[in-house]
């Protein structure tokens, strides 16, 4: 099977060798990784698919890495689960979650870094180095440790402990940053060429969308290779939804769907949201949005990279951006939980809030398929949720699993 033909600049289209080392384009644009379509198309037809593994490798013939470079834990092909109770609560009949907290290190940060970290392996990279929320950090960290590459990892102070945790454990090098993941890139970007690091930072490579793109594959085949009418998906640097919107336009070169597209709706917090913003002033890019707060980590991001990209799929698709306030997310949160059975992380419960505001406002139909991307689990933001169920017992602090801990 023919794997990447080239890399291709998104800004000005400059083709780059897919077998070097690549980082961004000289004029700043992120690359994309290109196929041979045509050929692709005649020799993998997608029924094959379904003899592929139950991960995101089934669909290794449009994913970069040969087979003996995958680096994988088992990430991906996570379960599409049509809700129970939420859907007829909010009005809509056909309302599905996409539930990515399943993956290794509970985020679909999994699927990015998976293939990210397996080209490592095929160009032969040894020293790897990210900026993050938090979640990027910790699927990092996993998939470095298990290809056995050392990694660098810069990440504000105040990220939740659960991704502070988890990078250590897996033995990575954490530096905690008194700032946001944009001064955490800086940081990253100052030292990557004297220090040796391969900057994996969000769309500074072009290996993580590829990963990332598998969910749009997934929702395809999951719906019988029929897209639903809306995606809802929690933006940061956006590479999930540009993903998604990269795989639609190469599954449709396959023959695999048709033209029609989800309305995409990138969903933001109100303390962050930057996307929204610029759609809205119908600007191409987005600005730099100042004091950036929320406790979804993941969309604390002030200015994406790949804004411009995001704001394309949205708007070609006939989607929009919408922003959901952190107390907004966290009840969302709460009733996906005890209704659905699924504890989603606070970026994942902003989707729920988001369909309930474009069910009322009519921009999306009671009838509609729609599809919310939960894109991690609950259980990493203990910090966030402990707001809503505190424990005040005395000597609660002291209990870990029911033990009295040594002090
Ligand atoms: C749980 C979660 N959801 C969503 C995002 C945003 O991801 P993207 O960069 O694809 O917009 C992140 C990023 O850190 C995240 O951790
Ligand atoms: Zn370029």
């Amino acid at each position: 099977m023919p794997k990447a033909t080239h890399l291709e600049c998104s800004l000005c289209q400059q083709r780059f060798d897919a077998a070097q080392v690549n980082g961004l384009c000289s004029c700043g644009g992120p690359l994309l990784v290109r196929y041979d379509l045509d050929h692709l198309r005649v020799r993998w037809l997608r029924r094959v698919v379904a003899d592929g593994p139950a991960n995101m490798w089934r669909y290794a013939p449009i994913l970069p890495p040969a087979d003996s470079h995958v680096i994988s834990l088992g990430e991906g092909w996570t379960p599409l689960i049509r809700t129970r109770r939420l859907g007829s609560r909010i009005g809509a009949e056909n309302l599905w979650v996409k539930d990515e907290g399943l993956n290794p290190t509970g985020s679909f940060k999994a699927r990015g870094l998976s293939c990210a970290i397996s080209m490592c392996v095929e160009l032969g990279i040894r020293k790897v180095a990210i900026p993050s929320a938090g979640n990027a950090a910790g699927a990092l960290a996993a998939y470095a440790a298990a290809a056995g590459i050392e990694a660098h990892i810069f990440m504000p102070c105040d990220v939740p402990q659960a991704n502070y945790l988890e990078c250590m454990a897996y033995g990575a090098k954490v530096t905690l940053v008194n700032g946001l993941i944009s001064d955490c890139a800086r940081m990253v970007g100052e030292r990557a060429a004297s220090d040796g690091w391969f900057d994996i930072g969000t769309l500074k490579e072009p290996y993580r969308i590829e990963g990332k793109k598998t969910m749009g594959y997934e929702v395809a085949e999951q719906l019988d290779w029929e897209l639903p009418e809306a995606i809802f998906y929690p933006t940061g640097g956006g590479v999930g939804l540009i993903g998604m919107w990269k795989a639609f336009e190469e599954m449709e070169r396959l023959g695999w769907i048709g033209s029609r597209r989800p309305k995409m709706i990138a969903v933001q917090a109100e303390g962050c949201q930057p996307v929204v913003r610029a759609f809205e002033e119908n600007e191409p890019r987005s600005r730099f949005w100042e004091g950036a707060q929320t406790v979804a980590a993941g969309l604390r991001v002030p200015k994406p990279l790949g804004d411009f990209l995001v704001l394309e799929a949205v708007r070609k698709s006939g989607g929009t951006a919408i922003a959901v306030s952190d107390a907004e997310m966290l009840d969302a949160g709460g009733r996906l939980a005890s209704e659905e059975g699924i504890f989603a992380a606070p970026e994942g419960a902003s989707c729920v809030s988001a369909c309930e505001k474009l069910l009322a406002s009519g921009f999306l139909k009671a009838a509609d398929r729609i599809v919310l991307y939960n894109t991690g689990s609950g259980l990493k933001y203990n910090e966030a949720y402990a707001t809503r169920f505190p424990r005040t017992a005395a000597g609660e602090q002291d209990k870990l699993g029911g033990l009295i801990t040594p002090r």
